[in-house]
């Protein structure tokens, strides 16, 4: 057995190929199959006065998907899809494959999510979700590479990580729980521990919205430095952000290409990303004839305006405190702010991080928790950091889908997790 991506080292021998049907098509007494192993596609060339005539019969009830295994010489041909042919000399029908629901035809999104299983199959999926596998180990590879520790944190919680309003509560014994908004807090623990850390999983967020941004279970990568303020946050961020762009381009391109993403302005992307304040990106918005009043968060269509005709990303930080979380850390020079940041995909992407530097001082971290009527008696450990070395610390997290959309170019984050978790969808 030989796979497909390994075809080059065997041109003018003979191999066994398995995988899925994906065509068939017969010109008089020549036909073709193309088959997909998951590492590539090949197409068999079967003659029909070359090959006895049960394998020929076998090739004219191929049904879609049904699963073969295809014998035959391996010959080099720019032509064929994948670039290699085989000469079949036969061919073993594993699994004839009932009629298979998606079509070469326009299917609406609901039948094509309904049969997301299947889905995963088709080109365009694929190669969004090897953009986005690639990515996630671009992730690994940059933060190992930079000496940071990994953490994985809970996803099971009893202090509530971000906001009140989006989160999945769920009976643990009797006791109130949710599913994790956040690693943030507990990675912040593992800081003092290991210095640099950074926690990678799944995050939950009961959010009723309906946007091609928005899904209520996401990917989510959160990295921790101690010692770093809000500005070495960002120059962090931005460092990270043209790596994993760098590992797409140079290891993803078949896959971009099949996605027709145009790779040039992914190629300009590299530090430094330009700053503006929330101030001053409020004035901005204000100038084009927005109506927004200093004090609110931005939202999407304020964030595609002030990215508009940009080629790298944009920061835009210190935020208004009442705008973001609790554990930001007061802006000593304006305490109307705190000291953050989110970062701003080019092309109408919108934010993809969320960072800032942390509340350190135990006092005003309190303070904070109360003003945001959070439960205190659930933070307790959260403050015993403040209370047992307290230190300068700054991290961001990363939405996975919401990175990958925008590297790959597809306008809806729910096509590049492999199941999409969605306010109207919980299967397949
Ligand atoms: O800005 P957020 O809410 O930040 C945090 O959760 C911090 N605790 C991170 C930290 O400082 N450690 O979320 C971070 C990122 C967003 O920028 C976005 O990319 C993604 O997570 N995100 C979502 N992605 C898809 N669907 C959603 N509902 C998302 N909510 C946030
Ligand atoms: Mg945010």
């Amino acid at each position: 057995m030989v796979e497909i991506r390994e075809l080059q080292a065997h041109v003018g021998e003979t191999a066994t190929v398995q995988g899925w049907v994906e065509t068939t098509r017969t010109h008089g007494k020549v036909a073709f199959v193309v088959v997909r192993d998951g590492t590539g596609i090949l197409q068999g060339v079967v003659v029909r006065s070359a090959v006895p005539e049960e394998t020929w019969a076998r090739h004219q009830h191929l049904t879609r998907e049904s699963v073969i295994a295809m014998r035959g010489r391996i010959k080099a041909d720019a032509r064929a899809p994948g670039g290699y042919e085989m000469e079949v000399e036969s061919l073993d029908v594993l699994s004839l494959a009932e009629e298979y629901p998606i079509q070469p035809k326009e299917h609406g999104v609901d039948f094509l999510l309904d049969h997301r299983h299947l889905w995963l199959r088709s080109s365009r999926q694929r190669a969004g979700l090897k953009i986005r596998a690639e990515v996630e180990q671009a992730i690994h590879d940059f933060l190992y590479g930079r000496g940071f520790v990994r953490i994985d944190t809970p996803i099971l919680t009893g202090s509530i990580g971000e906001h009140a309003g989006t989160l999945f509560e769920t009976d643990y014994f009797g006791q109130r729980a949710f599913l994790a908004q956040t690693g943030q807090l507990y990675v912040e623990s593992a800081c003092p521990a290991f210095g640099k850390v950074y926690c990678f999983g799944p995050t939950f967020r009961a959010e009723k919205s309906k946007t091609r941004r928005h899904l209520t279970e996401f990917w989510m990568v959160e990295p921790e430095v101690a010692f770093a303020d809000s500005d070495e946050n960002m120059r962090l961020q931005e460092e990270f952000v043209s790596y994993l762009v760098e590992r797409a381009l140079e290891r993803c391109a078949d896959e971009l290409e099949v996605l027709e993403r145009d790779t040039g302005l992914l190629e300009r992307v590299r530090p430094p990303f330009p700053r503006l304040s929330y101030s001053e990106a409020v004035t901005r918005l204000k100038e084009g004839g927005s109506d927004i009043t200093w004090g609110e968060d931005l939202g999407a269509p304020d964030e595609v305006a002030l990215t508009e005709g940009q080629d790298l990303p944009l920061f835009i930080y210190n935020y208004p405190r009442q705008a973001k979380a609790f554990y930001m850390k007061e802006n000593p020079d304006d305490p109307r702010t705190v000291l953050c940041n989110d970062l701003l995909a080019p092309e109408g992407y919108g934010e993809i991080i969320g960072g800032s530097q942390r509340e350190d001082d135990p006092e005003r971290l309190r303070t904070r928790i109360r003003e945001e009527s959070l439960p205190e008696e659930a933070y307790g450990w959260y403050l015993d950091l403040r209370r047992y070395g307290t230190f300068v610390h700054s991290g961001f997290g990363l939405g996975v889908e919401r990175t990958v959309a925008w590297i790959s170019g597809q306008h809806h984050v729910r096509e590049l997790i492999p199941f999409p978790r969605l306010m109207n969808r919980l299967t397949p």
